[in-house]
């Protein structure tokens, strides 16, 4: 499936407006994200882009605008109405409890049960190892604090939680951004796998190069505003560059 196709999109932001204080942090944007398709949001400091994934995260309700999922008017109040659209979210700071495994992390809140009611840990385990054996074949840590665990080793569990709980929408908020390149090559990797299921992404970066080889469209944003939204093959790192610091791309009219 693709935007060619004229399918319909998996998630259609609609004219998003939000302010905080007298600050309009992100000034009505609109975006779309299809089926296997990975969009990229890039932007200075600022520009207004986490803000505008938490939007659809649950994290912050808009001011004005409309969110579609599948072709339907989605309301989205907190972080379980985004789950409840299947939509999980990968942020900048990592949300796993340091302290316990990587299968009690993959379930946390969402623990399996026995059917007396018991909290099931060998089936989370075994649960845990046959994903993580699809996803990360090397991944080996399983019984480890997952604070003992590498910055790739860690998103794969957070990654793994969204497939587990059969996510279509996965948001990844600087996933990279505090790993060195063998493990930026796993997520990516990871990116890849998720791509093929079907899934659609929206990943923030601020690596240019990075989010060309990622990405399917990347939009840039500027002061809470769309600069525009571009297929990875119609512009140059350069154009993008251009983008993010004059506001416009250069091979576009004024
Ligand atoms: N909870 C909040 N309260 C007040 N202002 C906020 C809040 N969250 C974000 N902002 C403001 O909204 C604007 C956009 O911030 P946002 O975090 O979305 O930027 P960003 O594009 O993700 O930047 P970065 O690349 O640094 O992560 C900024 O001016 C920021 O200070
Ligand atoms: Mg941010």
């Amino acid at each position: 499936m693709s935007r060619e196709t004229g399918s319909t999109p998996l998630v259609d932001l609609r004219d998003i407006s939000i302010s905080f204080g007298g600050i309009k942090a992100v000034d009505g944007v609109s975006l779309d994200l299809y089926p296997g398709e990975v969009v990229g949001l890039l932007g200075h400091n600022g520009a207004g882009k986490s803000t505008l994934i938490k939007i659809l995260a649950g994290a912050y309700q808009m001011d004005s605008g409309e969110i579609w999922i599948n072709g339907e008017k989605a309301t989205i109040n907190s972080p379980r109405d985004a789950r409840d659209f299947n939509i999980e979210t990968i942020y900048q700071t990592l949300a796993l409890a340091d302290n316990l495994d990587a299968a009690s992390n993959l379930f946390l809140g969402r623990e399996l049960t026995t059917k007396l009611g018991m909290v099931d840990d060998a089936t989370m385990e075994a649960e845990t190892r046959k994903i993580m054996a699809r996803l990360n074949p090397n991944f080996k840590k399983l019984k480890e604090p997952v604070s003992a665990l590498s910055g790739g080793q860690r998103q794969s569990v957070a990654i793994a939680r969204a497939v587990y709980f059969d996510a279509k929408i996965v948001i990844m908020d600087e996933p990279t951004a505090a790993l060195g390149v063998h493990e930026t090559k796993m997520v990516a990797d990871l990116i890849g796998e998720l791509k093929k299921q079907g899934l659609g992404i929206f990943l923030i970066s601020h690596d240019t190069r990075e989010m060309m080889d990622l990405c399917d469209r990347v939009s840039v944003m500027k002061n809470g505003q769309m600069v525009g939204t571009e297929r990875v093959e119609d512009v140059t790192e350069d154009d993008i560059l251009s983008m993010i610091i004059l506001g416009k791309n250069p091979k576009k009219a004024a």
